[in-house]
């Protein structure tokens, strides 16, 4: 009884919310296509820290700087497992084979995630060696901006490509031209694959397993998904086939290298895992930098002041001829501070991945019980109206100080923090810069008048992105 007594005391602490009705819960409070705005909405009626209900699932949502940073940080053990999405199960690779993105806290995710980051260091996340890999992919894209001169063009699936190139040289050891057809149905996949997780139905499905056994249900919902694990399949199986032991050339062939070492059934290093992994590494690392990118240009078309007082910067550090290095970014304040405010204000994850907590916890003396799926609104951090100065403008100044020099700012998380921050940060922090950069040292980029003019809200797709635009880029 004393547990009991406890236990009740306990959930006496537990979030507010709105009222539950019988069997859906709250989900008519949210709206799946822009959940990050009605989680913001409803922070304004329960405060930073409110309960949802998805059906039976419990649900805490998280608002702004101060209650994530306690959450993810202060506990970050408490709050780093994942929910269980039926919808990965269906795509065939058993219980245990998790990948990175959506695996449970525990042992299979501490050893893909040690090993994950222990190779990316080795092929170059933050060396040279790989930098100079981008600034050639770079190059390349310049050289397709150039043929498109003087013409109204869509960036998008030019820098998708030139993007997720970067991934499958450190993942294949490959890189695809951008006029390949098959490699760009890859990243048409990739991009219907996240839509379909954005909407009520997937919501439904994920809350509701056994609605997962519908006949015929799973592939019709996530029938893009499917495919898109399909072909990634294809080309692990292709290296499989032509990889001789011992080689490790790249992510592929280091992980083949340790399922051979392993050589374990119950170990996590096995062939459903590869793909998973490498699946997660092609979702999470090509959307979102070239999501983050695409904002960048829109905004230097919508922002020419900036567009040009980055050009000035480019021009006195850099020059016109020679290539940009890494080293550059430390003479560079100006431009560092558009990049980390085009990442603020372009709010690319708006509602970060699910969480889930661990143990039984508290945030700002609210109690969460073990199991709550956890919603981290990073939108609501970046717009944290208490630590951005207009946090709803475009203004770089956010990231420099009186005398013009970079500052870091604490509420700025895009990539999210804790345990399970982001495992690209670096690799995406040194894409956006070098593209960026190399992107303007070359082009000034106009707005496409024979087209609508473009929009400066985005459309949630799991990540946010903007609507589509087109520009023109004239030589410098
Ligand atoms: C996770 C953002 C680029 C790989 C995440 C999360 C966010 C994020 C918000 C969720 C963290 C959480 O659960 O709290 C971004 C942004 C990027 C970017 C804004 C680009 C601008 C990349 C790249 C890679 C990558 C290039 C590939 C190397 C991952 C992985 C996870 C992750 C594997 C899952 C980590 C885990 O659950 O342990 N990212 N990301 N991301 N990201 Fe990124």
């Amino acid at each position: 009884t004393f547990d009991y007594m406890k236990r009740r005391k306990c959930w006496s602490r537990y979030p507010p919310g709105p009222v539950s009705l019988p069997f859906i819960g709250t989900i008519l409070q949210i709206d799946y296509h822009n959940p990050h705005v009605s989680f913001t909405q409803l922070s304004k009626k329960y405060g930073n820290i409110y309960s949802l209900q998805n059906f039976w699932t419990n649900v805490v949502v998280l608002n702004g700087f101060k209650a994530v940073k306690e959450a993810l940080v202060n506990k970050s053990e408490d709050f780093a497992d994942r929910p269980f999405f039926p919808a990965y199960r269906h795509l065939g690779y058993g219980e245990y084979n998790q990948g990175l993105v959506m695996a449970q806290y525990g042992q299979v995710w501490k050893e893909q995630r040690r090993f994950t980051l222990c190779i990316l260091r080795d092929f170059g996340m933050g060396k040279k060696s790989l930098a100079q890999l981008v600034t050639e992919e770079a190059g390349y894209l310049c050289s397709v901006f150039s043929s498109n001169e003087g013409q109204s063009f869509d960036p998008h699936y030019l820098i998708n490509n030139a993007v997720s190139n970067v991934i499958c040289f450190l993942t294949f050891g490959t890189r695809f031209d951008y006029e390949d057809q098959k490699f760009q149905s890859l990243l048409h996949l990739l991009e219907q694959s996240m839509q379909e997780e954005a909407g009520l139905l997937p919501q439904v499905l994920n809350s509701l397993p056994f609605l997962t056994h519908i006949p015929g249900i799973m592939p019709k919902v996530f029938r893009h998904q499917k495919e898109f694990m399909d072909y990634i399949a294809e080309i692990v199986n292709a290296h499989k086939e032509t990889w001789y032991p011992s080689s490790k050339q790249n992510i592929t062939e280091a992980f083949l290298e340790e399922i051979e070492k392993k050589k374990d059934e119950n170990s996590c290093f096995n062939y459903q895992n590869l793909t998973l992994m490498i699946g997660d590494l092609f979702a999470a690392g090509t959307e979102t930098t070239t999501t983050t990118l695409r904002w960048g240009l829109l905004y230097m078309i919508l922002y020419p002041d900036v567009q040009s007082k980055v050009q000035e910067e480019i021009d006195a550090v850099i020059g016109r001829n020679r290539s940009v290095s890494l080293e550059d970014q430390e003479n560079m304040p100006y431009t560092r501070a558009v990049i980390h405010e085009i990442q603020r204000f372009g709010d690319i994850v708006p509602a970060g991945i699910p969480h889930k907590t661990y143990r039984d916890t508290e945030v700002e003396g609210f109690f969460i019980p073990k199991g709550t799926t956890i919603m981290t609104n990073l939108s609501s951090v970046l717009k944290d109206e208490a630590m951005w100065e207009n946090p709803h403008r475009f203004w770089p100044e956010h990231f420099l100080d009186a005398n013009g020099q970079f500052v870091k700012r604490e509420a700025f998380i895009p990539f999210s923090a804790g345990r399970r921050i982001c495992l690209g940060e670096q690799l995406a922090k040194m894409e956006l810069f070098l593209f960026f950069t190399s992107l303007l040292q070359h082009f000034t980029f106009h707005i496409a008048e024979d087209h609508p003019k473009p929009r400066e809200d985005g459309c949630f797709a799991f990540t946010l992105v903007p609507h589509p635009y087109y520009i023109k880029a004239v030589s410098r």
